[in-house]
């Protein structure tokens, strides 16, 4: 099988050409020059020899969130526009987008209005196959599914897809093989409930917080619960990233337009919201008078292993405490360039760092936003010696308050 990656985004493109990833996700650039070398891959934004060189083409555009929630379909739309324009003969037409259920319909549409428009009637088939992969894990996650969802109407796309996914069908992953509409609301089903089981141990942990309770003890004994299961229990600053906040949005919105709210999710996307003010909140009641305080904080993506700062918990969490007049110190890893992008605009007193230890040095406080592991090993004696002022805001719970108290810090964490 040979993969063609189309991009109207020329520079995209280049970079690609020259083996540079345009993102950070670990192990991408090994496995892209691996297949470049075996011509298996290649990068072009010669769209029309693209559509007519393959037999299945995947959609794989941004959904981005519009200002009422809603997804924005646009590029899906241009996209199905152009496929239109240029098929020559039978083609499966994949739609990996997260679209509102009903999309399928819509791509189908455009390309049946394209093709009459140029006065031709080849055979295509829609198929909608939702992607869970998370960021910073996504190559384990794509080639290791827990299932492979696909929506489609007719025997023959069956049978593509099933050759598309060959490998990991041999291996017997499950396949759920359902119609279009059921396939795009997996999807959000599957993405709103992820979101709902984060808010929900997050709001445990504040109660736990207030009752004296160990919200870490809480979650193992659930998530011991095969009903339950452990995993997406981690309390923390609230979620954020690509997918959670839109597509709890856009089903929200559509739950609402059709009459038939899903209450649980619109709740989910305030008490998120919350749970991020929350934060700001807690370092305010810690630590009284902020003006001209200096905040060092550590971590600013919305999860480790990502350059990815889109509807992270910082930019709200700092936009509050800098209404306070704060000076913040600012490290990440793989996330100073989009964070000075995206921070910059929102706070005026904000310095980017070359390590955490340089972030921490004569600051009154430091705050632990993402759980990159290179905080989880700090050396705590030297933080201290390094620090102004005591504050330790652990709000990815990455730290035992026993040991962190016993160097003379005054430990905050969520829900312990
Ligand atoms: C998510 C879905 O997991 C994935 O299936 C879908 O394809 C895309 O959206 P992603 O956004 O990449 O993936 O990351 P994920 O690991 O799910 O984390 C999302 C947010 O939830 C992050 O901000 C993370 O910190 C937070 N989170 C996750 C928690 O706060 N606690 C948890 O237990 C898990």
């Amino acid at each position: 099988m040979s993969v063609i990656c189309i991009d109207n985004d020329k520079s995209k493109i280049e970079k690609l050409n020259n083996d540079i990833i345009p993102i950070y996700e670990p192990g991408l650039d090994k496995l892209v020059q691996r297949n470049k070398y075996y011509k298996r891959l290649r990068f072009t934004t010669d769209v029309e020899s693209a559509v007519k060189d393959s037999d299945v083409i995947f959609i794989a555009v941004g959904t981005p969130a519009m200002e009422n929630g809603e997804a924005d379909l646009n590029y899906v739309v241009d996209v199905a526009q152009t496929i239109g324009k240029y098929i020559n003969e039978y083609k499966v037409i994949v739609n990996k987008s997260t679209v509102p259920i009903g999309t399928g319909e819509i791509v189908k549409n455009e390309i049946k209005k394209a093709l009459k428009h140029r006065n031709v009637n080849y055979n295509f088939d829609i198929v909608s196959n939702p992607e869970f992969l998370r960021e910073g894990s996504a190559i384990y996650d794509f080639t290791h599914p827990d299932r492979i969802v696909l929506g489609l109407e007719s025997e023959k796309a069956a049978n593509i897809m099933k050759e598309v996914y060959r490998v990991l069908y041999l291996n017997e992953t499950p396949f759920v093989i359902t119609n279009i509409k059921t396939a795009e609301m997996i999807k959000y089903a599957s993405n709103a409930f992820l979101a709902m089981k984060i808010t929900y141990i997050n709001q445990i942990a504040n109660l736990c917080e207030k009752v004296g309770a160990d919200v870490h003890h809480v979650a193992k004994a659930m998530g011991m619960d095969g009903r339950i299961s452990s995993k997406f229990l981690h309390p923390g600053p609230g979620y954020g990233g690509s997918c959670f906040p839109k597509d709890t949005n856009a089903l929200y919105k559509i739950s609402q337009k059709i009459d038939e709210p899903i209450t649980l999710v619109g709740e989910t996307i305030k008490a998120n919201e919350n749970q991020k003010l929350k934060m700001a909140l807690k370092i305010k009641e810690a630590m009284g008078e902020l003006k001209e305080k200096t905040i060092g904080v550590l971590g600013v993506t919305f999860k480790p292993r990502t350059d990815d700062m889109r509807q992270a918990p910082s930019i709200t969490i700092l936009n509050e405490l800098a209404k306070y007049c704060v000076n913040f110190k600012i490290y990440d890893p793989e996330g100073l360039k989009e964070g000075k992008v995206r921070l910059e605009k929102i706070i005026d007193k904000i310095v980017f760092c070359k390590n955490e230890y340089e972030a921490i040095t004569d600051v009154d406080a430091l705050v632990i936003l993402t759980e990159w592991n290179q905080f989880r090993i700090m050396d705590l004696k030297k933080i201290k010696q390094l620090m102004k002022g005591n504050y330790f805001f652990d709000f990815r719970n990455i730290y035992e308050r026993k040991i962190v108290e016993q160097l003379g810090f005054k430990y905050y964490c969520v829900g312990r």
